[in-house]
């Protein structure tokens, strides 16, 4: 899959395991999503722009690398905000946009609830955060957003993907860069993700069955 990095570490996929468990509890869960969060940032952020620069030492002086590109995080609500602050522990300078999409069970398709990225100053690189990609409809509708903004490169860090979400992604936002955690099986009639972990959004905030 071009364009689609799944990161088979494995620590990644100890964490994903823990994830998944039907027996992990919120506080858990929502662990388990920063630590993936962290290893899928590191891998996805491999080729950010760096500049060369010097620093003094208590010794002398070193050269070093500085990253020199305005980064904007986007967190789709509920359950990209679990992902955030462990972005922002690695990249404290990265501004970040919340962007409110919930998919409609009924018709499964995404409706958006809070939007407001400027129309100007798009920022060089979004990280677009969102820990399932299912039938891709959500992020289809961020990353639309972020084309409208004008950000030249987009990178989606998702946890969990079903080949039909990635296909439906691929095929609307073509440059944007993919890396998850796992490609699962497929889509259930519900469009729930198969195997997957269940709904996120529920999980980390323990509204499961309200
Ligand atoms: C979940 C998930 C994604 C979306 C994926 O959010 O966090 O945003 O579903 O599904 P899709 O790829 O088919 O669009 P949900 O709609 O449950 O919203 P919530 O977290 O606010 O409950
Ligand atoms: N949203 C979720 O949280 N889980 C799925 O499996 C599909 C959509």
């Amino acid at each position: 899959m071009k364009n689609v990095t799944v990161i088979d570490h494995p620590l990644v996929q100890h964490h994903l395991t823990r994830l998944r468990d039907r027996q992990t509890k919120p506080a858990d869960f929502r662990a388990n999503i920063r630590r993936l969060a962290t290893l899928t940032a590191y891998e996805a952020t491999r080729d950010l722009g760096t500049r060369q620069c010097t620093v003094e030492t208590p010794l002398e002086t070193a050269r070093g690398l500085r990253i020199f590109q305005r980064i904007a995080v986007l967190t789709i609500l509920r359950a990209g905000l679990g992902m955030v602050d462990p972005i922002l522990d690695l990249i404290p300078e990265a501004e970040v946009w919340h962007l409110g999409i919930y998919r409609d069970e009924a018709t499964l398709q995404p409706v958006e609830y809070y939007q407001k990225l400027p129309d100007t100053h798009a920022a060089d690189v979004a990280l677009v955060l969102d820990p399932m990609l299912a039938t891709g409809g959500s992020l289809v509708a961020a990353l639309d957003a972020v084309r409208r903004w004008g950000v030249p490169r987009t990178k989606v860090l998702a946890i969990i993907a079903a080949p039909e979400g990635i296909r439906y992604l691929t095929a609307r936002h073509p440059d944007a860069s993919i890396y998850v955690c796992a490609v699962d099986r497929e889509l259930n009639e519900h469009a729930y993700i198969i195997p997957g972990l269940g709904d996120a959004g529920d999980r980390a905030f323990n509204t499961t069955g309200v």
